[in-house]
């Protein structure tokens, strides 16, 4: 489809400098290495591929944070959403975990979601925690607006941080924001935010050789199936 780049000008929306998040590589607690590393917009489609099956996964509200997660994917890769970023999990070359975020201006940042796509190993976790250092240390903003869709994201960021509530309202629509501020966070950074630097350059060239995907059968027994509940 040609793209009429005098309109898209209008349609585009303001991209503020982002210096680029530097990888890392997280020892997990089965003793495999997860690379973490910004995702460029031409990874979305090999991303939206394990993002996909869970759309169909009703446990644990994946199927809701998945479907707004594949969309602001999309927004992401046609332009349509204001500095937003993505962050992604890899093991052995396999996407385990994604997590978008943007700056909604240069001081506050608006989390958007978080997804394990292997569970049991506090991925999620790392991501977020990931994610936040991302917004805090690298583009040294002042704030993070936060939303939980569900009890287990609630547990893990507005608990385990703990989080701040406030009455500002989030762009997810969902209750009002909770806020991570930089002293919550630098207090936080000890027990929450993992990982050495640099990667090991061939698990560096391992993870942006191929962003591999499962089937949706193990996806969906990683996600749901293990504790059969
Ligand atoms: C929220 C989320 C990112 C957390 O990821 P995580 O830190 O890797 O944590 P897990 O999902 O592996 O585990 C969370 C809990 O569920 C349990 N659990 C549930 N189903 C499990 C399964 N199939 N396998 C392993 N553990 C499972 C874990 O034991 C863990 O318990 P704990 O909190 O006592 O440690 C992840 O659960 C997820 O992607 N959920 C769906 C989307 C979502 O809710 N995102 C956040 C929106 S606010």
């Amino acid at each position: 489809m040609p793209v009429d780049m005098e309109l898209e000008m209008f349609l585009r929306p303001k991209q503020y400098p982002m210096p680029p998040y530097p990888p890392k590589m997280i020892t997990l607690a089965n003793g495999k290495k997860m690379v973490v590393r910004q995702a460029k917009r031409e990874d979305v489609p090999a991303i939206l591929k394990s993002v996909h099956p869970c759309m169909f996964i009703k446990r644990d509200y994946y199927d809701i944070v998945s479907a707004r997660l594949y969309g602001e994917l999309l927004a992401f890769y046609y332009h349509r959403s204001k500095s937003q970023f993505v962050l992604m999990g890899q093991v052995d070359g396999f996407l385990v975990g994604v997590v978008n975020s943007r700056m909604e201006n240069e001081k506050v940042g608006m989390s958007y979601h978080t997804l394990a796509i292997d569970r049991g190993l506090r991925i999620g976790s790392h991501l977020f925690a990931a994610k936040m250092e991302y917004h805090m240390e690298y583009l040294n903003q002042e704030s993070v607006l936060i939303v939980a869709e569900s009890p287990i994201g609630f547990r893990r960021w507005m608990v385990e941080y703990p989080l701040e509530a406030t009455t500002i309202p989030h762009e997810l629509g969902g209750g009002d924001s909770y806020q991570l501020t930089r002293d919550i966070y630098f207090k936080a950074k000890p027990r929450l935010v993992a990982g050495v630097r640099p990667v090991p350059q061939d698990l560096l060239d391992e993870a942006e050789a191929e962003i591999k995907f499962a089937d949706d059968d193990t996806i969906r027994e990683r996600i749901a199936g293990l504790k059969g509940r």
